[in-house]
């Protein structure tokens, strides 16, 4: 590989799943696992193995069927956690063991009450550990960048010596900034030996907002792995956005001479795919991918970008998969038009699910006008990437209006049987809520609700998206449809199949709060 080569190791189904929200199911996982294996990034971290049941099974799945890409697993400096880990990840043709531990005083007093000489011996125990099973290991000093430089080297070096083949520096709190950041890297560099051998990697959090310059800067000191998320997504203010990275890398070319081997006109799709999976929309300001990020408003910007691109471009949107030239599907509109429209956006399905989905959009076109780009995905994410149905919606009928006590009907196929139930509430959704609580014997507590409209004009496609508790479990629903009600309907059918599985396979521990 040559040196100007970085690694992009995509931590959105890790670090990027940790967000408020953003919780992913096993289906959903590996959904997106195969978007970014398409999207060519070089490590994927599948998951945190002994977290949870649910996440070991995702870990081991997405090892089992990715192919192209290294699969790597979360796991504290434990034994029992390296093994948990390595059962997950041991199917996978290229696996990594991903091990840390903070080094921080404060880290140390407050949260793991050691000395540094205990972290010391935690590290080659771990690095030590992981090397039974394989090569491939990385080792992670959590809170880097608030830890004392000399004792930095010493734990980075510690873990050379026990044969860790990939150093990550994170910035856990998102506390560095681009120079401070740049000198712990050479100083690193130069102070560590045997460092040169292995690949110095960088994982920078957003809460300064400086997570993509301090990527960058770090890059520029010789760091060759990068960690980052789709969307940015991650813990508090998310982690460094893989596809400004990659885009800045390629745009300034000149300034940042590296190379990547992401495909780049695969990163709009796969930004859309973790926003549909998550729920969580990419906000419209959004580098790169987000909704304004090539609209030009100003009538003096659409004049030069209409004379010359290069006015107001410095990248073209046909590079990140943003087609340019959208023709709207509608109803007159064919099986061969939107098959391609599919292929674009990164859904290669089987002859029979085309059909399927075919005829979903056909019923959808007899409603609205115009099928956006947006409404396909809404579609294709309802019929086929949805989880488990342990409750499946067969129909909802609401009646309400001024003077009338709104009352929902709904019939569900639970288990196999079909079950109908009424309720009234104060409004159309909590009469619909009440009915599927009675009719699923189900009553999680009901944290978040919101409605958002696909694309514009009153017949468009709602999004509902609701998060729903119950004790420790957390889940989120989404749902969508021209009518609200059922949107809402299905979001929260989504939210319980999800609350179901989760219960009926439990947590082996709490370890994603870190
Ligand atoms: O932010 C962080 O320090 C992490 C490590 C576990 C790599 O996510
Ligand atoms: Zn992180």
């Amino acid at each position: 590989m040559s040196t100007d080569y970085i690694n992009i190791f995509d931590t959105t189904l890790r670090d990027g799943e940790q967000a408020p929200g953003c919780g992913m199911t096993a289906e959903e996982k590996l959904r997106v696992a195969y978007q970014l294996e398409k999207l060519g990034v070089d490590i994927i971290e599948a998951g945190f193995p002994i977290s949870s049941e649910e996440d070991f099974l995702s870990v081991k799945t997405i090892a089992e069927k990715i192919k192209n890409c290294q699969i790597a697993g979360l796991c504290r400096a434990s034994q029992k956690d390296i093994d948990r880990g390595w059962e997950a990840v041991k199917h996978a043709e290229r696996p990594r063991i991903h091990t840390f531990v903070a080094t921080s005083d404060i880290h140390l007093k407050y949260k793991l009450k050691k000395s540094r000489e205990e972290v010391l011996e935690m590290i080659s125990g771990a690095v030590k550990h992981a090397k039974n099973y394989t090569d491939n290991v990385e080792f992670s000093c959590e809170d880097a960048t608030r830890t004392d430089l000399e004792y930095l080297c010493k734990a980075v070096e510690i873990a050379v010596q026990a044969g860790a083949t990939t150093i990550n520096i994170p910035d856990t709190v998102g506390y560095t900034a681009p120079d401070e950041f740049g000198h712990i890297i050479r100083k690193l560099k130069k102070n560590v030996p045997g460092l040169e051998e292995i690949i110095l990697s960088v994982h920078c959090h957003n809460d300064l907002g400086l997570a993509v310059a301090n990527s960058l800067a770090a890059i520029k000191e010789g760091a060759r792995q990068v960690e980052c998320t789709i969307n940015g997504l991650g813990e508090r203010a998310g982690n460094a956005s893989l596809e400004e990275i990659v885009m800045a890398l390629k745009t300034r070319n000149d300034l940042l001479p590296f190379q990547t081997g992401i495909n780049t006109e695969n990163i709009y799709p796969t930004s859309r795919i973790v926003t549909q999976v998550t729920g969580v929309n990419v906000q419209p300001n959004k580098a790169i991918v987000g909704a304004n990020a090539f609209a030009h408003e100003a009538g003096i910007h659409q004049d030069g970008v209409l004379k010359e691109k290069i006015t107001y471009e410095i990248m073209d949107p046909e590079s990140v998969g943003i087609p340019s030239n959208k023709i709207v599907l509608g109803k007159h509109s064919g099986r061969h038009a939107f098959k391609n429209r599919l292929e674009e956006y990164g859904y290669f399905l089987t002859d029979e699910n085309i059909e399927i989905a075919f005829k979903k959009f056909k019923d959808l076109a007899d409603k609205k006008k115009y099928v956006f780009d947006e409404d396909i995905e809404a579609l294709i994410n309802e019929e086929f990437l949805r989880s488990s149905d342990y409750y499946k919606l067969l129909t909802v009928n609401f009646a309400g209006g001024t003077g009338m006590s709104p009352n929902a009907t709904i019939k569900l196929e639970i288990d196999g049987k079909e079950i109908t139930d009424s309720e009234s509430g104060g409004g159309p959704v909590d009469a619909i809520y009440k009915a599927i609580k009675k009719a699923t014997g189900e009553n999680p507590n009901l944290e978040n609700y919101s409605v958002s409209s696909i694309t514009g004009g009153t017949d468009a496609q709602g999004e509902v998206s609701v998060r729903v508790s119950e004790n420790e479990i957390v889940s989120q629903g989404h749902g969508s449809d021209t009518d609200i009600v059922v949107a809402s309907a299905k979001a929260f059918l989504n939210a319980l199949n999800k609350l179901r599985w989760r219960r009926e396979h439990p947590k082996v521990s709490n370890a994603k709060g870190i």
